[in-house]
């Protein structure tokens, strides 16, 4: 026996007399002490072979089946770390749960992982259209009833909140974050970290939360899935980084390492991205899991020899726990024997998984009661926050004539056609990564129309064209239903599986068929009101002169048509704005509002179609509106330790009640490293009925919202010149020394 075995076997020996003499349960069992002191202890107590299981993630799942249960579970190691979980139930997870808390010597839980993205079954809009309403709390709000749902159901972790900065519209992963910008990204990244979370992870209803992917997925050359990502370090700290921070800094317990490779180093073999920024500055103390199969992948990247190699290259790097990529099971401990990965980083990692564990509660309940789906899901005040969040994504970007709300006359007067691929397409609208949403939880299309214009309008649907494919079939009959009517609602766009995970599109323009149907249906001489679903930002110059009207309602899930249905009506103001440039031809991509400055600003352009989006960041029509006052500066020139506030009034000047996005833009015209043109620093989303006014406020502090970070993260500001930016208006701040 090796010196080791002897001193742990003395240990273990005086630890069972201590507690046959004591009666005392081991500090690691004793929930009254501090987490840290637990941890160490458990850690003392493990073998590596006990330490190394804890590093893996593995699955369960889809399989309720009584009699398999046991079949499902006896192929995996009763002291694994984790496991991603696939059922809506919690039988299952109980069942491997007893595993690993009466099977194994120390009796440690697994902690259960899943990707909840925007609902777990109440399924609530993509993330991408949840910035678009500008409202935080909504968003924290939705992702508690999340968390509910899915810890409620066995889950303890998700997969979420996705804050990669994204550009690029052909890459279907856009759908996933909060659109173009750092600031957008951080601030929604905070407000669901805050609903996932909540004050207190041992909560029943709360989870932990996970950022990624870190770093820079969302620069994926020529929008492709998984592929190399040129990105500066300048570009990484003040582009990517910041809304991981912003995550880390609202306390999310976990963090997943990218697919991408970073100009030459991959995410999830990175020491600088993983140890140095993440854990050495920004002093994270959770635990970094890998994306799924990251490790092993790191040698078709190139970045390791063989599997051994893989392992030993993201575990040093910084990556404890390695997401289905079966490396660490099968090499640390030959690694930890041959020296290159050393007891300390072992313990580390360790140290980190049970952390969370312990903050989780999972040793005090490591059980998911039982609960009836109807105790969990899809109840009332679930399905209530899913439909406000709905109705705020809703973004109006063509208003022509003022034709929505469409104000029918009365059944027998009026007649609307209902048209488009996704009449009958309830899966659609749920969008990608719909977690345990079902087609039949959404509200159809149809019926919400039918209720919101009952008596008011005679309704006429016809498909008339497919998603994509060149079946124009059914061109003529649509034609002549909509020569019937007195406007044609178009609902067209995107299936869901045609973003998320490896879905490029290689044009964001929408299918052929789908335009050429607009076009026919514009021979009817009818007004048109196309409303679009989709996972990203469209290019829709070729369309856009066709409709009298379009409203982007994105993929709104549970809620279905019921939202969109109030806008057409006039029941829900329109209050959405972009998340998200929308281009007017693919080519421009990528094409985001906070470009750095050009050289020769009026020139450098395309010759063959404007340079401007076209819709822009932030734009979004209402059915009133709103006239800005002055912007105004409490003081005009302030030190760097100086705060100030800046002012404006909006008023609601038509005639009916409404909400008010003002985002606040900061620019700086001279510095020693190159800024964007404006930068979001703040925004603030607020009701205003018609005839009101309110203030809105911007409370400045100058090293927070006017310094710039430099390509080693060091956060500076100059004195000089800076602008205040609303709507067409800036106002000039002075930092002096
Ligand atoms: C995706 C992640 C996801 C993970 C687990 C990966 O393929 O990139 O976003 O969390 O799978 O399902």
């Amino acid at each position: 026996m090796d010196k080791r075995k002897i001193i742990g076997s003395l240990f273990m020996g005086f630890a069972f007399f201590s507690v046959a003499v004591n009666a005392q349960q081991p500090l690691y069992k004793n929930a009254t002490l501090p987490v840290e002191e637990r941890v160490n202890d458990l850690l003392g107590r493990m073998t590596l072979e006990e330490k190394i299981l804890q590093l893996n993630q593995y699955t369960l799942g889809r399989n309720n089946n009584e009699n398999n249960l046991g079949e499902a579970i006896k192929q995996i190691p009763a002291g694994i770390g984790s496991l991603i979980y696939f059922d809506e139930t919690p039988e299952l997870r109980n069942a491997m749960q007893k595993r690993a808390m009466e099977e194994t010597r120390l009796g440690i839980p697994l902690i259960f992982g899943y990707d909840v993205i925007h609902g777990f079954r109440t399924v609530y809009p993509i993330s991408l259209a949840q910035a678009c309403s500008w409202s935080t709390s909504l968003v924290e709000d939705a992702c508690a009833t999340a968390a509910m749902e899915a810890r409620k159901s066995g889950v303890d972790w998700t997969f979420s909140p996705m804050i990669d900065v994204a550009r690029d519209g052909r890459w279907g992963r856009i759908s996933e974050g909060y659109g173009e910008d750092p600031y957008t990204n951080a601030a929604f990244c905070v407000a669901s970290v805050n609903g996932y979370q909540g004050d207190d992870l041992k909560s029943s209803d709360r989870v932990a939360a996970c950022l990624k992917h870190y770093v820079g997925y969302g620069a994926s050359e020529a929008g492709m899935d998984y592929v190399y990502t040129e990105i500066s370090n300048q570009t990484l700290w003040d582009t990517y980084l910041p809304p991981y921070e912003a995550g880390i800094k609202a306390g999310a317990q976990t963090v997943m390492s990218s697919f991408n490779d970073i100009s030459g180093t991959p995410g999830s073999g990175n020491h600088y991205t993983m140890t140095e920024i993440l854990k050495n500055r920004w002093k994270h103390d959770g635990f970094v899991v890998s994306d799924w199969s990251a490790v092993p992948q790191l040698i078709a990247q190139g970045a390791a020899a063989d599997s051994k190699d893989a392992a030993r290259v993201a575990f040093n790097a910084g990556l404890e726990m390695d997401m289905m990529g079966r490396c660490y099971d099968k090499h640390l401990e030959t690694l930890v024997k041959e020296g290159t990965v050393s007891m300390e980083r072992i313990d580390d990692a360790v140290r980190r998984i049970l952390r969370v564990k312990f903050r989780l509660g999972l040793f005090e309940n490591p059980y998911t009661p039982v609960a009836k789906p109807e105790e969990r899901f899809l109840l009332p005040q679930s399905k209530a926050v899913a439909e406000r969040l709905a109705e705020e994504c809703i973004v109006l970007l063509k208003n022509e004539g003022g034709i929505l709300p469409l104000q029918p006359e009365g059944a027998s007067t009026t007649t609307i056609a209902v048209m488009g691929p996704l009449l009958d397409a309830e899966k659609e609208l749920l969008g990608n990564w719909n977690g345990h949403g079902r087609a039949e939880d959404v509200y159809p299309i149809k019926k919400a129309l039918q209720e919101e214009f009952a008596g008011r309008a005679n309704l006429l649907f016809h498909a008339g064209c497919p998603f994509d494919g060149d079946d124009e079939s059914q061109f003529a009959s649509a034609l002549e239903v909509a020569r019937q009517a007195d406007v044609l609602l178009l609902f067209m766009g995107e299936r869901h599986n045609w973003s998320g995970e490896n879905c490029v599109r290689s044009t964001i323009e929408l299918p052929d068929v789908q335009s050429a149907f607009i076009a026919e249906m514009k021979k009817a001489g009818k007004p048109i009101v196309l409303i679009l679903a989709n996972g990203r930002p469209l290019a829709l110059s070729n369309v856009e002169p066709l409709c009298d009207a379009i409203v982007e309602m994105w993929q709104p899930g549970v809620p279905g048509g019921k939202p969109v249905a109030g806008v057409l009506s006039g029941r829900v103001n329109p209050s959405g704005k972009l998340s998200v440039t929308f281009p007017r031809a693919t080519g421009q991509i990528p094409i985001y509002y906070n470009r750095r400055k050009s050289a020769r600003p009026e020139s450098g352009k395309y010759q063959d179609i404007p340079s401007t989006p076209l819709y822009e960041f932030g734009y979004g029509l209402s059915y009133t509106h709103f006239a800005y006052g002055d912007l105004s500066l409490s003081k005009s020139s302030v030190s760097a330790g100086e705060k100030l506030v800046a002012q404006i009034s909006v008023t609601n000047v038509g005639k009916c009640d409404g909400a008010e996005t003002v985002h606040w833009f900061i620019s700086d015209p001279a510095c020693r490293i190159t800024r964007p043109n404006k930068e979001l620093k703040h925004f603030e989303k607020q009701p205003i009925k018609a005839g009101e006014t309110k203030i809105f406020r911007f409370e400045i502090d100058p090293m927070r919202d006017l310094s710039f970070v430099d390509a080693d993260g060091q956060h500076f500001l100059e004195p000089g010149e800076y602008y205040v930016m609303v709507g067409g208006q800036k106002v000039k701040l002075e930092i002096h020394e």
